[in-house]
C-alpha cells in the first residue's frame, strides 16, 4: 500500500478568523498522535491560506497546506485569479486540480485541467487530480470510459520527471455533498480501474484516494474494502 494521504477540502467555507480557529484546535488534537505514517493536508480559501500557514509553522502542526485551484497562467491579466508561484510564497505544497466544481460552474475543460496540472508540476507543488462521473454517466454503465477519457487527457504525454508529483481523487459527482457515499465494492472496482490506467500511463505506483461524504464512520471501510491510499474530504473536514 502507499503512504496514507487524508486531504480536508475546506470549499468556500471559515472565513480567516474562523480558518485559524479550526486550525489551531486540528493542532491540538492532533498532537502527540502517531503520524509519521500518514501525510495530512488542509485546502482553506485562498485568503485564509496566510494564517494557517502561520499557525501551521508557529505551532508545528505536522500538517501541509495546499491550493483548492491554481491559475492556468504564470501570471498577468487574469483578473480573478492567484499563480501557483504566489502559492509557492506561502509555502503551499499542494494544489487541487480540476475539481468537479471548478468543471461543472466554471467551465474547467480537461485541457485546461491539463494545462494547469503542469503549471503546477513544473513548479514542484505537487497536484492532485480530481476526476469523477456524474449520476447519469454511473446510471449508462459509462463510468469507467469517462473516467478512462479524464485521466488520458490530463496525464498523457506528462514528462517523466513529474509523474511522482500527482495524486489522483476519484470523487464521483454524485455523491459529493449529497451523503451519498459510494459503496465500497464501486470505489474497490474504480480504484482499480484508475491503477490500471495510471499504470498504462507510466504512474505505476500514484496514490489513488476517494472523495464524496467521506466521514468519520464511513472511512475505515472505505480503506480496508475500497482499497483507497486516503481521502478527500469536504463537509467532514470543516
Ligand atoms: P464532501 O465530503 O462534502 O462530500 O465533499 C467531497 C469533496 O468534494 C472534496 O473535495
Amino acid at each position: 500500500m502507499n503512504r496514507p494521504l487524508v486531504i480536508g477540502n475546506w470549499k468556500m467555507n471559515l472565513d480567516y478568523v474562523e480558518a485559524v480557529h479550526l486550525i489551531q484546535q486540528l493542532g491540538v488534537v492532533l498532537k502527540n498522535k502517531p503520524l509519521e505514517h500518514v501525510d495530512l493536508v488542509v485546502v482553506p480559501p485562498f485568503v485564509d491560506i496566510r494564517s494557517v500557514t502561520s499557525v501551521v509553522e508557529s505551532e508545528r502542526v505536522a500538517l501541509e497546506v495546499g491550493a483548492q485551484h491554481a491559475s492556468v497562467h504564470d501570471a498577468g491579466a487574469h483578473t480573478g485569479e492567484v499563480s501557483v508561484s504566489m502559492l509557492q510564497r506561502l509555502n503551499v505544497t499542494w494544489v487541487l486540480v480540476g475539481h468537479s466544481e471548478r468543471r461543472a460552474m466554471y467551465a474547467m475543460t480537461d485541457e485546461v485541467v491539463a494545462q494547469t496540472l503542469r503549471t503546477v508540476v513544473r513548479q514542484g507543488l505537487r497536484a492532485v487530480l480530481c476526476v469523477g462521473e456524474e449520476l447519469s454517466v454511473r446510471e449508462a454503465q459509462n463510468d469507467r470510459d469517462f473516467v478512462t477519457a479524464q485521466l488520458h487527457a490530463a496525464l498523457e504525454g506528462l514528462d517523466e520527471k513529474w509523474r511522482p508529483l500527482v495524486t489522483i481523487a476519484y470523487e464521483p459527482v454524485w455523491a459529493i455533498g449529497t451523503g451519498l457515499t459510494a459503496s465500497t465494492e464501486q470505489v474497490r472496482e474504480m480504484t482499480e480501474h484508475i491503477r490500471t490506467v495510471a499504470a498504462s500511463l507510466s504512474l505505476g505506483d500514484v496514490r489513488v484516494l476517494y472523495g464524496g461524504s467521506v466521514n468519520a464512520e464511513n472511512a475505515a471501510a472505505l480503506v480496508n474494502e475500497g482499497h483507497v491510499d486516503g481521502f478527500l474530504v469536504g463537509g467532514a473536514s470543516l
